[in-house]
């Protein structure tokens, strides 16, 4: 009884009531600050770039970054083909898309980038119906947090993140040689310095750890762009990758609680928004400045150093002749 009265005199006590309000006010102050500084760092991209004429393929541009990657693009003109693995999704995106830039050329093509199957009859479907492909943004990603393999025997997000796209960019290279100056960007994560690239061991057979996956992903997508730009020297087709900065986007999803709860606190209070989040994306598909530039890693539209882990010229070519293997390059395949 002694204790309820205490309580409730306590809640009653006007000093109580002012450092509530007190913890509240300076709770929503730092996280205008925060806001304010995620807005202040964030590089945006101003120029009037056009892109009409232009075919561009987002994958992953059901939500998060990738869905503002295309509606700017779209914006520009652009012919956008949204390549997604839920078409109900993509239809979605679309029409919002149309509605809100006024581009018809919005299209949506099925792509499960964590099956090869998909990704071939992906490419296949391009190849037949497109008549030029300027840019390729490698935007779709994963982190799963439980252990899993795919119908052809890899670790889901190792597959979704690297595998499929670098499986991709190669059925897709004729096309890309083929258009003049076209360039392929893949959205990386200044994640991978929490990882190191491990060649003896790209498909784990299991982990105690599966996110840890997503950081090795991401180290795997800079080796590969990198050394991509070299194979692709003096071919017309540039090559460079990015960190989009930390994103408030679904790929946080799958972080099990009770991490979760202090997470959505951080996302929501100090991460930067998925329009923000493109706008790296958006520079290297079409800004006039990187036209020539390759092999280059960016961040807030400027480029960045990266460890010299991942600017290991002969690590990057042993990742590359290993992820043929994976994939399961054939002899009629493109080779890059
Ligand atoms: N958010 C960040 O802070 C951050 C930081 C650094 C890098 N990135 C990178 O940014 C990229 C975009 O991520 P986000 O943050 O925008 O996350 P997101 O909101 O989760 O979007 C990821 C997109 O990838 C798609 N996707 C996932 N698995 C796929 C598969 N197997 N086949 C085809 N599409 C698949 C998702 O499709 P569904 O709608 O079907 O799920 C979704 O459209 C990723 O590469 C991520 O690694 C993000």
């Amino acid at each position: 009884m002694i204790g309820a009265d205490l309580l409730f005199t306590v809640l009653k006590h006007p000093a109580f009531h002012a450092l509530t309000a007190l913890l509240v006010v300076g709770f929503l102050t730092a996280v205008s600050l925060l806001k304010f500084y995620a807005y202040v760092t964030c590089g945006y991209f101003h120029e009037k770039a056009e892109m009409k004429g232009k075919t561009v393929i987002v994958t992953g541009a059901t939500g998060g970054i990738g869905k503002e990657t295309a509606r700017e693009l779209a914006k520009r003109g652009a012919r956008v083909l949204i390549a997604c693995r839920n078409a109900e999704s993509g239809e979605k995106v679309k029409e919002e898309i149309v509605r809100s830039t006024k581009n018809e050329q919005i299209v949506v093509k099925k792509l499960d980038l964590s099956s090869l199957k998909s990704v071939r009859e992906f490419a296949e479907d391009i190849n037949r119906t497109e008549q030029r492909l300027d840019v390729l943004i490698h935007n779709a990603g994963t982190a799963e947090n439980k252990f899993k393999k795919t119908e052809d025997g890899i670790e889901v997000t190792m597959a979704t993140n690297h595998f499929g796209p670098f499986l991709l960019t190669h059925l897709l290279i004729d096309l890309l040689k083929r258009t003049e100056s076209s360039r392929i960007v893949v959205v990386a994560s200044e994640l991978y310095r929490l990882a190191s690239l491990n060649l003896n061991n790209l498909n784990p057979a299991s982990s105690w750890c599966p996110p840890y996956w997503y950081y090795v992903s991401k180290y795997a997508n800079i080796c590969f762009t990198l050394e991509l730009a070299r194979r692709l020297e003096g071919s017309g087709v540039t090559a460079n990758c990015l960190h989009p900065g930390m994103i408030d986007s679904g790929i946080w999803r799958n972080v099990p609680v009770p991490l979760s709860w202090g997470l959505q606190l951080i996302v929501k209070g100090f991460f930067k928004t998925p329009l923000q989040g493109c706008q790296t994306s958006v520079f290297l598909a079409c800004s006039e400045e990187v036209k020539n530039v390759t092999g280059k890693y960016f961040m807030d539209c400027k480029e960045k150093g990266l460890s010299s882990g991942a600017t290991d010229v002969s690590k990057a070519k042993k990742l590359w002749e290993l992820s043929e293997k994976f994939v399961n390059l054939k002899n009629t395949d493109p080779k890059i």
